[in-house]
This record gives structure tokens, C-alpha cells and sequence, in this order.
């Protein structure tokens, strides 16, 4: 293949020129065909306002092309646009182009489909780059041509890192720049597979005069780039900046254009990545993939209950174990809790984790069926190992946990527990209960304290003693006689 000017095979790049090769960009000015649409009641205005005149809404002006200027919306007579009885509609085989990395064709639900649109969010730093340099690399080793566009490294950063990597696959090539139009004169030659864009926000096109990075010029990009990939049936993956409040940042608008959403957590300070899939139109969401930072990239963590686990302390009160589902993967984590008197008139509830609004109620639940009188106590909860959970299941443990650390004893450390817990004290059953007690069977857990409805149908099923509370009563007791 010819080789393109602008795009450079990875394996071409020497490492020791640090010279930038990045296009600087200059945004031309090219009015007329822009107008400042407001997104609270569409409201038109030639420029930008900081206030809409119309509804009075702040900020709320975003720049758009007006029907004339769009390139993308001139009519097209195409056979799909008539309608079709769905019976007639035949369905290729599904294609997925696998990764290797088992831990993200999970999260994807199986593999890269292509002809969709991934958008990876993530705090800076946390190594979204990185991931989709590997994810590539593996991609690029198929002889899938893939394509890195990069608004924020020069071709030598990106080759450092890979270096590290050990990513060298011939297939892979690399662009940098950060004008769309550019860019895309950049694919059209080289015609690859899979294209990267790392990120989003540092793409601009030339038809919008706000700067890069703003609501328009994101919205704009990736719909061109999402026409592009869908027309020509490539795989796309975007990178986002996240916002500090924790969306992809300036557009939850890309939310809605694109496929999947993904986003990639973890504490900084911690070695352990989450990729977690929040939209998923080709899989189930709220499916998770864990990895390790190590000095070569990010690691796969096949079995990530036993590193969630791995620093439990010996006998101490406050601690318990439980057993939640992430996606279709059950996962087992330690829930901590500290009770301590409180000097405010408004004891303290402050929980990593959980939801705070939770941890109130089913501590109102403690005080008032259970007879632990919380209410002059301050709470702490923890979920170890810097993960979420937002399922009912975690009730009986939070409630377990807060009992043990009020009354200072500990819980059996064979234990393990789940299930919801209803405002007058009762326990019910969650989805999964077989699935969930299984994997605590896996870790070593010989003793499940599980709603008693779901016992009934576990019979012979798992092997381990299961013990069903049909109130928090029957809890307390069970877990402290
Ligand atoms: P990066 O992928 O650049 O993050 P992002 O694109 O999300 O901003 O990775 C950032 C961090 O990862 C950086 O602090 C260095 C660390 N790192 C490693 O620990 N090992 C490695 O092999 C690589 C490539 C990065
Ligand atoms: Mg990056």
C-alpha cells in the first residue's frame, strides 16, 4: 500500500526524534452557515449569547449547522429507507472480532462488533490510552488494519509508550492531528478496520467556529465520524475526558449517538482498573472487566473476588463478605462499617461505595426492628477494593456489618451473605441467588446467610450450609448468638 503522508505505521516510528509532528490547528472562519441553536427551547441566534432571550436559560446556546451548510443531510434515495416487514429482513451472521484480552470482549459482550461506535470515558491518567493501545495492537496482530488518530501525543509519544507494550504489529498506524477534515482525508486513503480517536474533545471541524472541545464541535465530530463508521462498517473507538462531576465531559449528548459507552474506574493510587460497560447495544450492560497497572500495560485479573478479598483482616468486628452480581458476573466483596458515638446533633453517614441514602434507611430499618438504637451514632461504610455497588442485594450486608461493629462482634469468617431487606424488617430474595453462592463455594465460604424463600430450589444444587433469615431479627441472631 501506498504509504500515506500523514499516517505512519507504528512499527516505522524511531522513538528517539521527539520533534512534534502534530498539525497545529488553526480553526478557519467559515460563518454564515452556523447559527447558535438554544438546547432549552430552540431558540435561533446568529451569535453566541450567554443567556437565551427567549426562555432566559443560561448557557444554554450551542452552535449547529443550519440545513443548507450540512454536507451529511443532503437526501439520499437508499432501498433501507422503505419500510419492511420484519419477517423479511434476513440477518447476517453476527460477526465479532475477538481481542484476546478476555477481561474487555466481556465487557463488549463478546468481542468488537464492526460498524459500532465505543466511547471510553475515564479520569485523566487512568490509562484509557493505554488500553486502547493494546486492545488495537492485539486487533492490528489479526491483519485488521487499524488506525490510531491522536489529538493530544505526537507519533513518538504514542511509540514510547508502546514500546512498553510491546506493541509492534505491521498493521497498526498512527496519525496525529485534530482537524476532522484532515483526518479524514488521512482514513480515505488508508481504508482501515478499526480507528481510534484519543480524544474526542481535541477534534474539531472547520464548519463550526466554537472552539474544540465545546458541546457543537463534539456533537458534530461524532456524528461525521459516526456516519463514516457506519457507512463503511468500521469499528470506532472514542476516547472521552471526564467531567468532575463524572460524565463524559461537555456532551451526555455523545451518550445517546453511540453503541456502547464504557467507562474506565479506579482509584489512581491503586493498581486496579475497571472497565465498566454502562450502555451496551450489542451486550449486557453493567458488565465489568478488571485489570492491574503493571510496568507494561494493564494486566487482565481473571479472578478478581480473590484480589477484592485478598487483605481481609483476622476476627474483627464490622466486616463481612458478600456476594454481588456485576453484569452476569457474580463478584465477592468485603463490606467494612466503623459505629462510633456521635458529638452532632445529626449523626454522620458517610459511606465509599453505597449509596449514602441506602445506608440511612437500613440504618432507620436496625433502630427500629432490630433494636440497635443507632440514632445517636455516626456511620461508616466501605466497600474494599475502590468498588461501586448499586444492587439491593448488599442490604443484609451493610446490615450485618453496621450490627457487628454496634455490638463489637465479629462475624464468622466462612461467611457470606445477600439479600434485600424491606422497611419492616423482612428479607427477600434477589435474582442469581445460585450463581452468587456458587462463586463464594469457589473462594472457600462454607456458610450462606441467604433470604429463606430462595433456599427451597438450592437444594442439592450447592455445596455449602445455607442458613435462611426471613427478618433482620433472625439475622441477629443467626449471625451473634
Ligand atoms: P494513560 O494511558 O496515558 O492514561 P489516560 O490516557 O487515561 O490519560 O496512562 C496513564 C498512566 O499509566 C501513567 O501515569 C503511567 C501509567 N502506566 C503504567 O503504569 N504502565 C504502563 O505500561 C503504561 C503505558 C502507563
Ligand atoms: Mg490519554
Amino acid at each position: 500500500m501506498k504509504e500515506n503522508a500523514c499516517c505512519l505505521r507504528l512499527n516505522s516510528i524511531n522513538s528517539k526524534n521527539t520533534t512534534s509532528t502534530i498539525t497545529p490547528g488553526g480553526i478557519e472562519l467559515a460563518r454564515q452557515r452556523t447559527v447558535f441553536v438554544c438546547q432549552s427551547c430552540g431558540y435561533k441566534a446568529p451569535k453566541w449569547l450567554g443567556r437565551c432571550p427567549d426562555c432566559g436559560v443560561w448557557n444554554s446556546l450551542v452552535e449547529e449547522l443550519t440545513e443548507i451548510g450540512h454536507q451529511d443531510k443532503g437526501r439520499r434515495h437508499h432501498p433501507s429507507d422503505r419500510p419492511r416487514r420484519i419477517d423479511t429482513v434476513t440477518m447476517d451472521k453476527e460477526i465479532r472480532h475477538k481481542t484476546g484480552l478476555s477481561e474487555f470482549d466481556r465487557t463488549l459482550g463478546g468481542g468488537v462488533v464492526p460498524g459500532s461506535l465505543v466511547l471510553i470515558g475515564g479520569d485523566p491518567g487512568i490509562g484509557k490510552s493505554t488500553l486502547i493501545l493494546q486492545v488495537v495492537d492485539r486487533l492490528a496482530q489479526q491483519g485488521l488494519r487499524t488506525l490510531y488518530i491522536s489529538g493530544e501525543e505526537s507519533v513518538q509519544q504514542i511509540k514510547l509508550r508502546a514500546q512498553r507494550l510491546s506493541a509492534d504489529s505491521a498493521e497498526l498506524y498512527l496519525l496525529t492531528g485534530t482537524c476532522l477534515e484532515d483526518v479524514m482525508d488521512g482514513l480515505d486513503e488508508l481504508a482501515p478496520r478499526i480507528i481510534v480517536v484519543d480524544s474526542i474533545q481535541t477534534i474539531f471541524t472547520e464548519s463550526l467556529s466554537s472552539a474544540p472541545g465545546s458541546i457543537g464541535q463534539v456533537r458534530e465530530v461524532t456524528s461525521r465520524l459516526m456516519n463514516m463508521a457506519k457507512s463503511s462498517n468500521r469499528a470506532l473507538f472514542l476516547i472521552g475526558h471526564v467531567t468532575k462531576d463524572g460524565a463524559i465531559a461537555g456532551p451526555k449528548v455523545l451518550e445517546h449517538l453511540v453503541d456502547t459507552v464504557l467507562y474506565f474506574e479506579g482509584d489512581g493510587s491503586q493498581m486496579y482498573r475497571i472497565l465498566r460497560s454502562v450502555k451496551n447495544r450489542f451486550g449486557p450492560t453493567n458488565e465489568i472487566g478488571v485489570f492491574e497497572m503493571m510496568d507494561n500495560g494493564l494486566a487482565e485479573v481473571g479472578n478478581p473476588s480473590r484480589i477484592f478479598l485478598e487483605d481481609r483482616a483476622n476476627d474483627v468486628s464490622g466486616s463481612v463478605v458478600i456476594s454481588c452480581m456485576e453484569g452476569t458476573r457474580p463478584l465477592l466483596v468485603e463490606i467494612q462499617a466503623l459505629v462510633c458515638p456521635s458529638s452532632l446533633a445529626i449523626p454522620r453517614r458517610t459511606t465509599i461505595g453505597v449509596d449514602p441514602n441506602r445506608v440511612n434507611l437500613l440504618a432507620a430499618v436496625l433502630t427500629r426492628r432490630g433494636g440497635l438504637n443507632l440514632s445517636d451514632k455516626d456511620i461508616f461504610i466501605n466497600v474494599a477494593g475502590g468498588i461501586k455497588i448499586d444492587e439491593p442485594a448488599i442490604d443484609l450486608g451493610v446490615i450485618s456489618t453496621v450490627a457487628s461493629s454496634f455490638l463489637n462482634k465479629p462475624i464468622a469468617r466462612n461467611t457470606v451473605t445477600f439479600g434485600e431487606v424491606g422497611l419492616s424488617g423482612e428479607v427477600r430474595g434477589v435474582s442469581h441467588t445460585e450463581t452468587r453462592l456458587k462463586e463464594a463455594v469457589k473462594l472457600g465460604f462454607t456458610r450462606g446467610v441467604v433470604s429463606k424463600k430462595s433456599i427451597k430450589p438450592l437444594k442439592g444444587k450447592v455445596y455449602i450450609e445455607l442458613i435462611g433469615v426471613s427478618s433482620i431479627q433472625d439475622l441477629l441472631e443467626v449471625l451473634f448468638r
